[in-house]
C-alpha cells in the first residue's frame, strides 16, 4: 500500500478520499467474535439446558481465534503481527504523544493498540481453551475434561470463571479506548465496519491485502483443527 499524500489530517475524518486498512476477513472476524462471545455468555447464564449451545459457541470462538493467529502470520499487511507489534520505545513514544495531545497517527493498529489486541486474543484463548477441560459438576463437561483428573478439570473451571471477568474488564477498556479516540476526532469504529480510513499522513505503511482464497483456506484449517480437537478424544 503506497503512502497516502492527501493533505486531509487523519484526525479530522472529514477527508473524502478513503484508503483501505481492514480487509473483509478482519472485520468479519471481529464482529463474529463479539457476537459469539456474547452468545457464549448468554448461554452460560441460561442454565444447563443451554450448555451444548454454550460449547458450540466456544468451538466457533476457538475456530475464529485459530483463524486470526494464522491470518496474523500469512494474512493482509495490516493484520500481520510482525507489522503492528512494536518495541517498548515505539509504545512509549506513542503514549507520550497521546498524553501531550499531539497524537501520532497510524493507519493500522497503533503501538499501544497492537499489544491490546494480543491481550484480548490471549484472554479469549484462555477462555475457550479452559472451557474444553471444564465441568459444571452436574451433566456437562468439555470434550477434553476426561483426559485430565477431576481436580485439574475443577481447576480449569475456576480459571474459566475468573478469566471471564478479566476478559470483560479488557473489553471494557478496549471499548473505552475506542470512545476516547472518537472524542479526539479519530473514528476507529467506522473503519472496523467499512474497512477504510480517511487518507492522511500516517506513520505506518501496512503491506498489501492478501487474496480471499487464503482467508478461506486459513478458516478451513482452523475449523478442521478444532473439529479434530473436539471429536478425536471421544
Ligand atoms: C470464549 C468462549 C467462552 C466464553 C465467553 C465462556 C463463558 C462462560 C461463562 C461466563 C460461564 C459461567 C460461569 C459461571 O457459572 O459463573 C461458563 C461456564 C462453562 N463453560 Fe464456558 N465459555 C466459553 C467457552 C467454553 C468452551 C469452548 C467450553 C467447552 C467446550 C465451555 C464450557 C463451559 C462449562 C462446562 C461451564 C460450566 C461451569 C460451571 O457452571 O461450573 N466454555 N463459560
Ligand atoms: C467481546 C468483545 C470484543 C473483543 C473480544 C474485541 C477484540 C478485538 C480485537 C482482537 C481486535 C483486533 C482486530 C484484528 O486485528 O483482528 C479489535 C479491534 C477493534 N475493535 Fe474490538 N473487540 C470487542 C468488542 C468491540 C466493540 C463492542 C467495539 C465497538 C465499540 C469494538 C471496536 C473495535 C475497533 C474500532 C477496533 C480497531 C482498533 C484499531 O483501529 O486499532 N470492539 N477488537
Amino acid at each position: 500500500m503506497s503512502r497516502p499524500t492527501q493533505p486531509d489530517h487523519p484526525a479530522t475524518g472529514g477527508g473524502r478520499l478513503q484508503i483501505p486498512v481492514w480487509d473483509w476477513s478482519v472485520r468479519l472476524f471481529h464482529w463474529a467474535l463479539v457476537l459469539l462471545i456474547a452468545a457464549a455468555w448468554a448461554t452460560a447464564e441460561a442454565g444447563v439446558d443451554y450448555m451444548h449451545w454454550h460449547m458450540r459457541c466456544g468451538y466457533a470462538v476457538l475456530t475464529l481465534l485459530l483463524f486470526r493467529l494464522l491470518w496474523g502470520l500469512v494474512g493482509s499487511g495490516s493484520a500481520r503481527f510482525c507489522g503492528f507489534l512494536r518495541g517498548p520505545r515505539a509504545v512509549l513514544a506513542y503514549a507520550r504523544a497521546w498524553f501531550s495531545h499531539e497524537p501520532q497517527h497510524y493507519l493500522g493498529h497503533n503501538p499501544l493498540g497492537g499489544w491490546m489486541v494480543i491481550v484480548l486474543l490471549l484472554l479469549v484463548g484462555v477462555q475457550a481453551g479452559t472451557g474444553l477441560f471444564a465441568n459444571d459438576d452436574i451433566f456437562n463437561e468439555g470434550p477434553l475434561a476426561r483426559l485430565v483428573s477431576g481436580d485439574t478439570s475443577d481447576f480449569m473451571t475456576t480459571i474459566h470463571k475468573v478469566n471471564f471477568n478479566l476478559l470483560l474488564a479488557a473489553v471494557g477498556l478496549h471499548v473505552t479506548a475506542v470512545l476516547l479516540y472518537l472524542l479526539r476526532g479519530e473514528n476507529l469504529l467506522r473503519a472496523m465496519f467499512n474497512g477504510r480510513k480517511p487518507a492522511g499522513d500516517y506513520l505506518d505503511r501496512p503491506g498489501p491485502p492478501a487474496p480471499a482464497w487464503r482467508a478461506v483456506l486459513c478458516l478451513a484449517l482452523a475449523g478442521a483443527a478444532v473439529w479434530a480437537l473436539v471429536t478425536l478424544p471421544g
